[in-house]
């Protein structure tokens, strides 16, 4: 797969693509992530990208032209050309199907806006997709571009160890995670739950199952109520495990 990034500040993308799993991955070649300067695309003397609103109005818009010149210039540069994504808090707000449906992809765009907002004339005709981390407002889309090339290449084949894959199989069922320790066995006087010393693997699967039921319940009940309405023919969860979702959404 490969990911082009369109913005402004491509210093702000060097270090995490470098961390971790996701530096792991771009190292191997699984996915290449090319990062694009818009203000190189910029066609008079001072390389200027925005521009006052008209209207009026606080804040500056970006220009049109080196966007896109960029958007084209990069669409381009392979093919198929790849979806085009504007990141944006007016966009689809990002979850794990969208970032599944990405993740299908061969090829991405995806363009970082800035100031105010990209003119409109843009998001008609340059894009194909726009998308928000949430709902809040961040000073520029490169921590949310960060945040889908991150979600994006860890759906890849090849990108987890196999452990951590099937951990990822395991927990697509939308409950939250159970509760996770280490040692030592006791710190600062707080003890590890027995079960997890008691060496029975039937006993703790049947615990962390019970753990990430009760804490989905707890913290997040709108995930529950939307395992409950799944199919119970996808059987996510066992009857008894349905009676017990259903005691602890009833409880609160
Ligand atoms: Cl994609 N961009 C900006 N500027 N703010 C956001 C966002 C994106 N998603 C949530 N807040």
């Amino acid at each position: 797969m490969r990911i082009d990034v369109l913005t402004l500040f491509p210093e702000a993308f060097s270090g995490p693509l470098q961390a971790s799993i996701l530096g792991r991955a771009l190292a191997s070649g699984i996915v290449t992530v090319e990062l694009h300067n818009i203000r190189d695309y910029a066609t008079d003397r001072h390389s200027i990208v925005d521009d006052y609103a008209y209207g009026g109005g606080p804040g500056m818009v970006m220009k049109p032209e080196p966007l896109a010149a960029s958007i084209e210039a990069i669409r381009g540069m392979a093919t198929p050309a790849g979806r085009t994504v504007l990141l944006t808090p007016q966009g689809r707000l990002l979850n794990q199907a969208i970032v599944d449906e990405l993740a299908q992809e061969e090829r991405l765009i995806l363009v970082c806006g800035h100031y105010e907002g990209v003119d409109e004339r843009i998001r008609e005709h340059f894009v194909d997709d726009e998308i928000s981390i949430g709902d809040y407002v961040l000073s520029g889309g490169e921590i949310a571009a960060l945040v889908v090339i991150d979600a994006v290449v860890r759906r890849q084949p090849g990108t987890l160890g196999s452990e951590e894959s099937l951990l990822e199989e395991s927990h697509s069922d939308g409950l939250l995670e159970y509760p996770q320790y280490t040692r030592p066995p006791e710190f600062r006087g707080w003890r590890v739950p027995d079960i997890l010393l008691s060496g029975n693997h039937g006993e703790i699967a049947r615990w962390r199952r019970r753990q990430r039921i009760l804490r989905t319940a707890n913290r997040r009940p709108d995930l529950l109520e939307k395992a409950l309405r799944r199919d119970p023919g996808e059987a996510l969860l066992s009857e008894e495990e349905r009676r017990l979702a259903e005691e602890a959404t009833g409880n609160k």
